[in-house]
């Protein structure tokens, strides 16, 4: 059997005197696709953050890509999430001064690839994600819908190995939602990479391989969907 993508082990986390997450642990396998739930507070985004490597958990283990995270660097972190990693996070992702085409080349741009080649792509990702129209518009003129579409698109040209997503599509009506999700759970089931998506809305979670409901921090509950 193949190595896990991502352990959490009694993960706890506070923020001054604000409990977020109270020993929370997980595993998630390559190719799965984990929905995370749970109301308003409960702690989802600090676990995603937790897993991204952004914060360093007060206590609990984190293991990346079958390496422990405790002894690694901010810039290794930054490494190993570019390379391997794709996050669409919940807030204000993209990077203000660049149209929405160079958010999109960023993480090639970023790799020293040719730069025609990764606008090329980023066009073609755009295109995928019903945004070509922005590849020319700044993040402050589009609305969160379209700033969404913007993250995901750029979330999937590095072909990554774990994707973490946070309400990816909680600004975009039900059917564009619909869509934009059906291309990550596409992506992810068709490159076997792993997706984990935080959501509000049932009808996202009901289409993951396992669903983890928060509750103040805790794992609730823990249901295999098929
Ligand atoms: N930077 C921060 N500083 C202080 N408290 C924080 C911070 N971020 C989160 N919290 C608190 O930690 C708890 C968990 O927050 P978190 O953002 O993980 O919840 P969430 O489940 O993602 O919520 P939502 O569904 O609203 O996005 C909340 O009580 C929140 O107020
Ligand atoms: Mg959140």
């Amino acid at each position: 059997m193949s190595q896990p993508i991502l352990v959490l082990e009694g993960i706890e986390h506070a923020y001054h005197r604000t409990v977020a997450v109270r020993g929370v642990s997980l595993t998630v396998q390559p190719g799965e696709i984990l929905a995370i739930t749970g109301p308003s507070g409960c702690g989802k985004s600090t676990v995603l953050h937790i897993a991204a490597g952004l914060i360093r958990p007060q206590s609990g283990t984190v293991r990346l890509f079958d390496q422990p995270m405790e002894g690694v660097g901010d810039d290794d972190r930054a490494r190993l999430r570019r390379s391997k990693l794709s996050l669409v996070l919940q807030f204000g992702q993209l990077v203000t001064e660049l149209n929405g085409l160079d958010n999109v080349a960023l993480p090639l741009l970023l790799d020293g690839h040719d730069p025609r080649e990764a606008r090329r792509l980023a066009f073609s990702w755009l295109e995928r994600c019903g945004a070509e129209a922005l590849a020319e518009v700044e993040p402050p003129e589009m609305s969160g819908g379209q700033a969404q579409r913007v993250a995901v698109a750029r979330s999937l040209i590095t072909s990554p190995q774990l994707i973490l997503a946070d309400e990816p599509t909680g600004s975009l009506d039900s059917i564009g939602g619909r869509e934009l999700l059906d291309l990550m759970i596409g992506e992810a089931r068709g490159s076997g990479a792993a997706l984990i998506v935080v959501t509000h809305d049932n009808s996202v979670a009901a289409r993951a391989d396992r669903e983890i409901r928060l509750l103040d921090g805790v794992i609730a509950s823990e249901a295999v969907l098929v």
